[in-house]
């Protein structure tokens, strides 16, 4: 049983984060990339959406032959019985099973009245709860459906027998307060289960939304590595699991010195560079030019890091530019072997800087070309 401040990772890469354009994995990368997302200690793989394709039929299946002995593969389904059946051929004993609630869904993509979508939420819940599933249900585009109904859909699902519910910013049109007070509502209203939320990045604002969710009594996020999905992505694991973490005191099952190289996995097979200025994962999270800056970081690293760079598998990198201070550039000398007196050194940063005022990129090499001018001089 895990304790009131343990939060579940649901890791949705393989299936929402694979739904975003551009993205088509093998079934060869997507076993890869669960394997690797076992290692890391996440509490739930979506594997894929078992009645979409042939590919993501046999993906699911290979998955859970892979690593469902040490953690829950869950499948999406829509509210009906084909979905689910798909997903019980592939061999799940979990499904996310979904369907949206909000007037505009409603009218232009499902065309279904309020009360028929109450209907396919109880039927196909407890389909899947008497073939013995452990379920999820998702009201779709939940953050703009009308807050009685969604209290409604949520309150049928859990009769139905809905294990847990999720709550999906679809459109990530949510802030940080306002979903706040939704989700506190929410979980009033389950009885006790499993409340999840599932924010994407439209604003900006998915791992805030979904730290916020957490504040609010939600005890799973979904997450996706990179943070890759639809439009603007949802909310990246390596953020809201330090956020989790680092910032909130919660406690995570996974083991964040795999984060890095996890996030270079899933960069490559997905084709998606991770931006340089990535929180957590990118190159330059631990990257330091200012004088001030690196002679701090020498000293003692948190006063310009908030975490080590150890702790999630980056690097810390001293980078010199027209910035650069005399301590850093020390640093970067004897890191070769190469020790040069106080005055040397200040005649090797004034070369360094008027290479750098001409816009060049002052690599390490550059640096050690310089100084070795000065060396027995
Ligand atoms: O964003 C969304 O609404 C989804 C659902 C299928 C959960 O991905
Ligand atoms: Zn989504």
């Amino acid at each position: 049983m895990f304790s009131t401040r343990r939060i579940r990772i649901f890791d949705t890469t393989l299936r929402d984060g694979e739904q975003a354009p551009g993205i088509d994995l093998t079934v060869e990368q997507k076993v890869r990339i669960a394997r690797q997302l076992q290692r890391l200690g996440v509490d739930v793989i979506e594997a894929g959406f078992p009645a979409s394709s042939e590919g993501e039929f046999i993906a699911t299946k290979k998955i859970l032959e892979e690593v469902g002995d040490s953690v829950e593969v869950t499948g999406l389904a829509r509210a009906n019985k084909n979905d689910i059946d798909k997903g019980i051929e592939a061999g799940l004993s979990s499904i996310h099973v979904f369907i949206a609630t909000s007037d505009i869904h409603l009218k232009y993509k499902l065309k279904l009245t309020r009360e028929q979508v109450l209907d396919r939420i109880y039927e196909s819940v407890r389909y899947a709860k008497s073939h013995g599933l452990v379920v999820e249900y998702s009201p779709e585009d939940a953050t703009r459906t009308d807050e009685d109904f969604l209290i409604q859909a949520v309150k049928t699902a859990v009769e139905a027998g809905a294990d847990r519910v999720n709550i999906p910013d679809t459109v990530g049109t949510m802030y940080p307060f306002k979903f706040y007070d939704l989700i506190k509502k929410v979980v009033n209203a389950t009885s006790g289960r499993i409340v999840s939320v599932h924010c994407h990045n439209d604003f900006g604002l998915a791992t805030a939304n979904s730290l916020a969710g957490v504040q609010a009594g939600a005890r799973q996020v979904h997450v996706t590595v990179n943070g890759i999905g639809e439009r603007a992505g949802n909310a990246s694991l390596e953020e809201v699991v330090m956020a989790l973490k680092k910032l909130m005191d919660y406690e995570v099952g996974v083991k964040t010195w795999l984060l890095y190289d996890t996030s270079r996995l899933v960069s490559e097979l997905s084709g998606v560079p991770v931006p340089y200025f990535k929180a957590i994962v990118g190159e330059n999270a631990f990257g330091h030019e200012a004088g001030i800056h690196v002679h701090g970081v020498i000293e003692n690293p948190l006063t310009y890091e908030p975490m080590s760079p150890e702790e999630v598998g980056n690097f810390r990198r001293l980078a010199l530019g027209k910035h650069s201070g005399i301590h850093g550039l020390r640093k970067i000398l004897e890191e070769d072997g190469i020790h040069l007196d106080d005055e040397k050194l200040k005649a090797v940063l004034q070369e360094v800087k008027r290479m750098a005022d001409t816009g060049k990129k002052i690599t390490a090499e550059d640096a050690k070309r310089i100084a070795s001018k000065y060396l027995n001089t």
